[in-house]
């Protein structure tokens, strides 16, 4: 049975985190932006599956809110329940690490996430309009969060 660990980010992991970011999203975060992530200290997380990254997410915390900015797992690995693993992780540790409620943003066109977040119990608190670009142009995002304690 394949073995999988989720364990923080780390420098060498950013290699092949940008690949899967490129990979997964039409507007990629540049590696600049994950590089300056890892080095400012955002808490991060990896899922390896038997040593392979698979997944990965990106948070912040302010005051006692965890935001989740980025969670994407590489195509090859999706519908197998990774996200939802690397999501709850996201919630256990946002947990420890004393804050009491995780906020996100969705893009309109992205059901798959949307469907995600819903199913781990996020509700829909608004729309930031235009917040996302897209290759044509902006995009609105669903504002969504969820109780932690
Ligand atoms: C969103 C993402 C992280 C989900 O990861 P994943 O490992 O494929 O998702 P999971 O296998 O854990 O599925 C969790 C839920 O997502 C939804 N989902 C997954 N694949 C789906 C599909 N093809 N169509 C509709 N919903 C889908 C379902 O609700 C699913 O739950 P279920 O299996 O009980 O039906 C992944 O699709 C991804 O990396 N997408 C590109 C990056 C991205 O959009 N990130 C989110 C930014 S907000």
């Amino acid at each position: 049975m394949a073995e999988q660990t989720i364990r923080p980010l780390e420098a060498d992991d950013l290699e092949r985190v940008c690949t899967i970011e490129q990979t997964v999203y039409e507007v990629p975060w540049s590696d600049q932006v994950h590089q300056d992530c890892l080095e400012r200290h955002y808490p991060s997380l990896i899922l390896e599956i038997d040593e392979v990254l698979a997944g990965y997410a990106v948070f912040q915390y302010f005051v006692d809110e965890s935001h989740l900015l980025n969670l994407a797992v590489d195509p090859c690995f999706q519908g197998q329940g990774l996200g939802r693993d690397l999501l709850r992780s996201v919630e256990r540790v946002s947990l420890e690490d004393g804050m009491r409620s995780l906020f996100l943003e969705v893009r309109f066109s992205n059901p798959v996430a949307r469907n995600l977040y819903l199913s781990e119990g996020f509700a829909e608190i608004g729309i930031r309009r235009n917040y996302y670009p897209t290759r044509r142009g902006r995009e609105h995002a669903y504002v969504l969060s969820k109780r932690l304690d």
